[in-house]
């Protein structure tokens, strides 16, 4: 079971900077007290960034570094980072580098195409083939969550799914696909 650990909002009109170590000290305190809570049973808490430049302008915790920082100080192996792709191209970019560097940190990954949020295969800046690959080659064996809004019926905007199935020589066997 994984759990996403919500990070709070920088108070309205306050200074990101300046509020900055205040608001990480009691969060890492937190994070250190959720840990041992989630350590009695197999549970796993997630950070995620999430993009402070469209989706949530307030938002505390905003980029990987951040969230590494974090977890660094709290040294327990049930947290984990929940890498959503989607989040980290319009805070960072950088990608394959990126997921190269915090791959071992990572509990989840979400992924939506950049910038409408929908289907990975929807036009758009990222190129999902190619980190699906990635995340392959760095031997990612976890869930990737769809986080996006799809176009039209949930079935229907899998295609991409089929597709991918479909160039590793799998056959796709569940109800909805
Ligand atoms: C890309 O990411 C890597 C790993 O996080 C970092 O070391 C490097 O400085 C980044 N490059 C740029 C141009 O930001
Ligand atoms: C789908 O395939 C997997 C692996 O071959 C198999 O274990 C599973 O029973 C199949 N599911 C259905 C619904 O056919």
């Amino acid at each position: 079971c994984r759990i996403h650990i919500m990070a709070g909002r920088v108070p309205e009109g306050a200074d990101r900077a300046a509020l900055a170590a205040g608001m990480e000290a009691p969060f890492v305190d937190n994070l250190r007290h959720a840990a041992g809570v989630l350590a009695q049973e197999p549970m796993v808490g997630l950070l995620e960034p999430i993009n402070t430049r469209i989706t949530d302008p307030r938002y505390f915790l905003s980029t990987p570094q951040q969230a590494a920082a974090m977890l660094e100080q709290v040294g327990q192996p049930n947290l984990k980072l929940q890498l959503d792709i989607f989040h980290l191209q319009i805070m960072d970019g950088n990608l394959t580098r990126n997921l190269e560097t915090y791959f071992p940190l990572i509990g989840h990954i979400q992924i939506a195409q950049v910038p409408a949020r929908q289907e990975p295969d929807t036009p758009g800046e990222v190129n999902f083939p190619y980190l699906f690959q990635q995340l392959e080659s760095l031997g990612y064996t976890g869930y990737v969550g769809c986080e996006y809004t799809p176009r039209g019926a949930t079935a229907e905007g899998l295609g991409w799914l089929r597709e991918y199935w479909q160039s590793r020589g799998l056959e796709p066997n569940g109800s909805i696909l």
